[in-house]
């Protein structure tokens, strides 16, 4: 036979052949028990579910790495998971905070699923603590929020509140469910974005990374006798445009006992922080990025959801845009040590302007004008001083903004001990 002819029967025979494996593969694949194919069966969430076990039913990697948030006990240099005790560490707090509930009891923080066991078994909870305590504890407060409104919620006492926060942190602070997108949940942060001008519902998914970390790791303040839950943020979010925003409402926590100035208690302002120009910050990089790297379960590639320090793990969380591991790391510790120092020269500023200010007001002839002088300065020198200290990164997520505050509050310290002393007669 002529082999041209043969060759195409040839062909169409093997193309049938390859065909027919084709399809009976497909086959076989579609009737593996769906299990062994690594893709979980769906279950339908419902809007704002508070219990994340239901979320992980569909989204195992990320529930089983949430959970990991409530063993994490390694501790680091000026931060990690250890709740040591911050007044131990630094005695100079006790005074600092003299007259509220944090000289009583101030620990460094834990990982997401200790929330609400934590805030719990805090000292500074009392009969009169508000339920706003609870705005930044619990997957339990979207649901909430929609059913009682942000207002009674926080109006409602904290113990009271208790009853229905049955949740730590979860799926439903910071996704939609069903779209599982990133959203603002917290209606203080929309507000606070509108006071601004800006609709979170524009912003981009990498925006988005960081933003659904400010739902709670911001400066805040129950404002008014219902205490609701505000973001001191109309003016700005630099130090100097939240002090010009309490000022004009003449807010304070309480007054100093030796000092009798009318102080503010700072709260974790790290959002703030990192977006005031840092590095990171202008070169795109997001929370997310840091904090939730990228892992691998076998072929499966997905945020990790245990959010911890990430000099726990570095080559995670800085290796994807770091080639040397080391040196950036390194990087932190030099720039920790530095602000921890002039943290440190900072409180010692602090602390003699309050006793210079003590010895003034036991003064009967001091000149009471000075010394109100005085007091205002170290209510402006101790907020800038806390909310480095209160921003959790010891400097790092802004090292030039943070040694630039902590300058500034030395300075004003230093101005209230010259008023104290001039005050004298
Ligand atoms: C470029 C990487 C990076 C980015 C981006 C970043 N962080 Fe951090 N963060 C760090 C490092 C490093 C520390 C210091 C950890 C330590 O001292 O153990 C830290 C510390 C923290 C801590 C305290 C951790 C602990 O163990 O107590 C919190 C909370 C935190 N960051 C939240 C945020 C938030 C919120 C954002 C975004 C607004 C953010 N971080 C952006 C690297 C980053
Ligand atoms: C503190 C906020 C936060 C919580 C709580 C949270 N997530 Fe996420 N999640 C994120 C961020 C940030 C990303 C990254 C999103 C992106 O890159 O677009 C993400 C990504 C995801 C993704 C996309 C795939 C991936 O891994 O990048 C899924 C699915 C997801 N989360 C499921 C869950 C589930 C399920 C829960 C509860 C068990 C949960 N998340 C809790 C912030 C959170
Ligand atoms: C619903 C409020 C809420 C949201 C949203 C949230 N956090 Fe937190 N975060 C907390 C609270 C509260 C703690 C302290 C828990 C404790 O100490 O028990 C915490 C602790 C942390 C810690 C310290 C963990 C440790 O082991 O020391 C890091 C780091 C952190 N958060 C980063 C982030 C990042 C990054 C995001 C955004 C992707 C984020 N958080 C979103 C409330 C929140
Ligand atoms: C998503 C990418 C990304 C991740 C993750 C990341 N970085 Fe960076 N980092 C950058 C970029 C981009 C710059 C700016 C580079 C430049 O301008 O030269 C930078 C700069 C730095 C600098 C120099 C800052 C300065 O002001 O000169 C240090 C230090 C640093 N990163 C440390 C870290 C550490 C530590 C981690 C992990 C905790 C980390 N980075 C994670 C992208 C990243």
């Amino acid at each position: 036979m002529n082999r041209s002819k043969i060759t195409p029967i040839v062909l169409s025979v093997i193309i049938v052949i390859l065909a027919a494996a084709v399809v009976l593969l497909l086959i076989f694949m579609k009737n593996q028990p769906i299990e062994t194919r690594g893709v979980p069966a769906l279950i339908e969430i419902a809007a704002m579910e508070p219990d994340s076990e239901k979320w992980g039913v569909n989204f195992p990697n990320q529930y089983s790495t949430l959970l990991k948030t409530e063993t994490n006990n390694t501790g680091t240099v000026y931060g990690g998971s250890d709740p040591v005790q911050k007044l131990e560490v630094d005695p100079r707090l006790v005074t600092l905070f003299a007259g509220y509930a944090f000289s009583k009891d101030y620990k460094e923080d834990r990982g997401h699923m200790n929330s609400v066991t934590d805030v719990r078994a805090t000292l500074r909870i009392n009969d009169k603590t508000p339920g706003t305590c609870y705005s930044c504890k619990s997957a339990s407060n979207p649901s909430l929020w929609a059913e009682m409104g942000m207002a009674a919620y926080d109006k409602t006492p904290f113990n009271e509140l208790g009853a229905r926060i049955e949740e730590p942190i979860g799926c439903a602070n910071c996704h939609e469910a069903g779209t599982m997108r990133l959203i603002v949940t917290n209606p203080a942060l929309e507000e606070a974005l509108e006071a601004q001008g800006k609709d979170w519902t524009t912003f981009t998914r990498q925006e988005m990374r960081s933003v659904v970390c400010a739902n709670c790791h911001v400066e805040y303040y129950f404002k008014g006798d219902g205490k609701y839950l505000t973001f001191p943020w109309a003016g700005g979010t630099s130090i100097e445009a939240i002090e010009n925003y309490y000022n004009e409402y003449d807010f304070a926590d309480w007054t100093h006992p030796d000092s009798g100035a009318e102080m503010i208690k700072m709260q974790h302002p790290d959002y703030e922080m990192f977006t005031a120009g840092s590095t990171h910050f202008n070169a795109g990089v997001a929370c997310a990025d840091c904090h939730m790297p990228y892992t691998r379960d076998g072929s499966v590639k997905f945020s990790t959801h245990d959010v911890h320090s990430p000099l726990t793990n570095p080559a995670q969380a800085c290796g994807a845009c770091h080639t040397d591991v080391d040196y950036v790391v390194g990087r932190v510790s030099a720039i920790q040590g530095q602000v921890a120092a002039t943290m440190y020269a900072a409180e010692d500023a602090i602390l003699d302007a309050i006793e210079a200010i003590k010895v003034a007001a036991a003064d009967g002839k001091a000149n009471a004008k000075l010394i109100e002088e005085a007091r205002a300065l170290h209510r402006s020198a101790q907020l800038r001083w806390d909310f480095i200290a209160a921003e959790n990164s010891m400097g790092f997520h802004n090292p030039e903004e943070a040694l630039r505050i902590l300058a500034s509050a030395t300075d004003l310290a230093r101005q209230a001990q010259l008023k104290a002393v001039q005050a004298l007669p």
